[in-house]
């Protein structure tokens, strides 16, 4: 074990992670170079596309430190060679949970820092994070073949926030290579090796934490997990304690970063286990595995769940989309697409959902916004999937007399309830200091409470409560387009509030457009529904026929607008007759924009002309 190094990268996002990680690689000679690509840990085709990191990755290294290397005074430290475990982490908020469980996996972090931008909210959400989790933070500032003017006071700042001298904190490039073999020296001789648990004197079985899992077509579902004590075995029973279920380990193996099969994995390493379970919610992230002696030992239910490691949680979806079939695509394609995203994501929530518009559906729960994104562009990307979508909408919870009960979608928001109660996140707002003024102007538009505002550097950590459905809106564009990019945001779900909303109903040509439904705070109704049909009129195309957009909330129109006829009709020829060709022509004309009034119920509304309504 003292031969083990466990680590994950922490940054904000595009700080760099992805890429340092591929110096990683390259140094310790794990992936050959001429198999090397760009970002080599991100394995999903959107992750590379987009240039985001969405699943977690482990990836196993093999380092011997190099002969010549006086930092080290232990010279069986610099002699031999070192298991660096490290996991390349997503960055994104809505991924908060997952990091959370990786952290829990390993005993130290590098942390960081983009060179040009310096310490942005991620840096100091992750920082929090690996604190909280009891790690040693290895401070580094990225990107320094730019030549960054900001260098030396970026690295005082972020000396400052791990509070060690400056001289502490690395230099590196991860596109050059410069200062990774003084980084790959830190990880060795700073973070410390792993330790077996106290408690596992008490027992004889082994427990891992299932830090994030995956879909092999082969292997069934391959839960990532980090032995913590023990030695996991193949063809060993294991029992998984929130599923409650005991299974048979087919295979068990590391990340190289590709699966290499092992006959074991022992205390303190980084690896898979194979169970050819094939429905994903059995393997959930935070989850304990037990081992050993499992069977022989005549363990009570009772004492095995004792030995769950803290910190499990079921995953929380926050932003609820129904997704119905268009065009060529059948429910039960959407369905068998859903179940094959959920194996490689198990924080999707899927519920069943009909609409007497738009038929069967799907009513899904995301993580956040990005989350939904990713998940809208694979459907279509890797399952040829058509889909139109509800408003995006968070859960609410309704109160009428003495019922109670949660709506996660805006057509089942009832006329006049009681009470609705909506859920509310802390949210913290980082940008440098002369911003503060434009951020502090977003608290009208966006109904943000601010608690506190604190000085770092040059920078301001606003903070201050926000419903999560001001979130869903364009939050994200604004504050990044008021600070140039600058600034950045965090947040964490922080229980919930009363709320004064109500239904706002869209109709196009006197037909409900079910899809266009969303919830409204009270005192913005009248804007927003004016807002809605002046947009949408920019929107909808125009059709033969003119049509009418309207507002409508309890059944009172409250905004109108008119999109006119493309064309005039063709002359009137009731009395004076005209050819019967033409007749007939006019005719069918008319049938199709009657057929077409028909298909409006199912109109597609592009995502992008909700993200437009959405805009404040
Ligand atoms: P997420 O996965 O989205 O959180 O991003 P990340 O932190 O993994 O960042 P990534 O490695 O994808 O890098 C973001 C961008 O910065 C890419 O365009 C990289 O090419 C660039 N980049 C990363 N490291 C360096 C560096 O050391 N120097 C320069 N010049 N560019 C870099």
């Amino acid at each position: 074990m003292n031969h083990i190094r466990n680590f994950v990268i922490i940054a904000h996002i595009d700080h760099g992670k992805s890429t340092l990680a591929d110096r990683l690689l390259e140094f310790t000679g794990t992936v050959e170079a001429r198999k090397m690509r760009p970002q080599y840990l991100d394995r999903l085709e959107l992750e590379r596309e987009r240039g985001i990191t969405i699943k977690m990755a482990p990836v196993r290294m093999i380092y011997k430190l190099p002969e010549l290397d006086h930092r080290s005074s232990n010279t069986e430290q610099s002699n031999s060679e070192y298991i660096l475990n490290l996991i390349d982490t997503p960055g994104h908020s809505d991924f908060s949970y997952e990091v959370s469980r990786a952290l829990a996996a390993v005993e130290g972090a590098v942390l960081l820092v983009d060179a040009l931008k310096g310490i942005q909210a991620q840096t100091l959400s992750n920082f929090r994070a690996a604190k909280k989790a009891g790690l040693k933070i290895i401070g580094a500032v990225n990107k320094i073949d730019l030549n960054p003017q900001n260098l030396p006071k970026i690295e005082s700042s972020l000396a400052q926030l791990l509070e060690v001298p400056t001289s502490e904190i690395l230099r590196v490039s991860g596109k050059t290579g410069e200062g990774v073999e003084k980084l790959l020296a830190a990880v060795i001789e700073k973070i410390p090796a792993p330790k077996p648990l106290d408690s596992s004197k008490n027992h004889s079985l082994s427990q891992a934490l299932i830090f994030d899992s995956l879909y092999d077509d082969h292997k069934g579902i391959l839960a990532f997990v980090r032995n913590f004590s023990g030695t996991f075995e193949v063809g060993q029973d294991i029992f998984l304690i929130a599923s409650d279920k005991k299974v048979k380990t087919k295979e068990i193996g590391y990340f190289v970063p590709d699966l290499k099969p092992s006959p074991e994995i022992k205390t303190g390493e980084i690896g898979y286990l194979a169970t050819n379970l094939k429905e994903s919610d059995l393997i959930k992230i935070g989850d304990t595995v037990l081992g050993g002696k499992i069977l022989k030992d005549s363990h009570s239910l009772s004492s095995i769940r004792g030995l769950a490691l803290s910190g499990y949680q079921e995953p929380r979806p926050v932003v609820f989309i129904s997704f119905y079939p268009i065009g060529q695509t059948k429910f039960e394609d959407l369905k068998s697409a859903f179940s094959k995203l959920k194996l490689t994501d198990s924080a999707l929530n899927i519920e069943p959902e009909a609409n007497d518009a738009l038929g069967r559906g799907l009513k899904i729960g995301f993580l956040g916004q990005l989350h939904f994104e990713i998940i809208s562009s694979r459907l279509k990307d890797e399952f040829n999937i058509d889909f139109i979508t509800s408003f995006p909408s968070v859960a609410y919870r309704i109160k009428e007399g003495t019922r109670e009960y949660i709506i996660k979608q805006p057509q089942d928001f009832p006329v006049k309830p009681d009470k609705v109660f909506e859920p509310v996140i802390n949210i913290e707002i980082i940008a440098p200091a002369n911003y503060l003024n434009s951020v502090v102007n977003l608290q009208q538009v966006f109904n943000l409470e601010i608690k506190e505002i604190e000085n770092l550097n040059d920078n301001v950590i606003i903070s201050g409560v926000m419903s999560l459905s001001e979130l869903v809106r364009d939050f994200d564009d604004q504050l990044k387009s008021i600070s140039q990019g600058y600034a950045s945001f965090s947040y964490e779900l922080a229980g919930e509030r009363e709320a004064d909303v109500e239904k706002l109903e869209i109709l196009v040509a006197g037909d409900f457009i079910p899809a266009l439904t969303r919830i409204v705070a009270k005192k913005d109704l009248e804007k927003e529904a004016r807002k809605s049909v002046e947009k949408l009129k920019e929107l909808l195309p125009k059709q033969q026929f003119t049509q009418a957009i309207q507002a409508s909330v309890s059944g009172r129109i409250v905004a109108r607008e008119t999109i006119p006829a493309a064309k005039k009709l063709l002359g009137n020829f009731g009395k004076t007759g005209g050819d019967r060709t033409r007749k007939m022509k006019l005719w069918k004309k008319q049938k199709r924009g009657k057929e077409r009034l028909q298909e409006r119920g199912r109109v597609n509304v592009p995502i992008e002309v909700f993200r437009e309504i959405l805009k404040k």
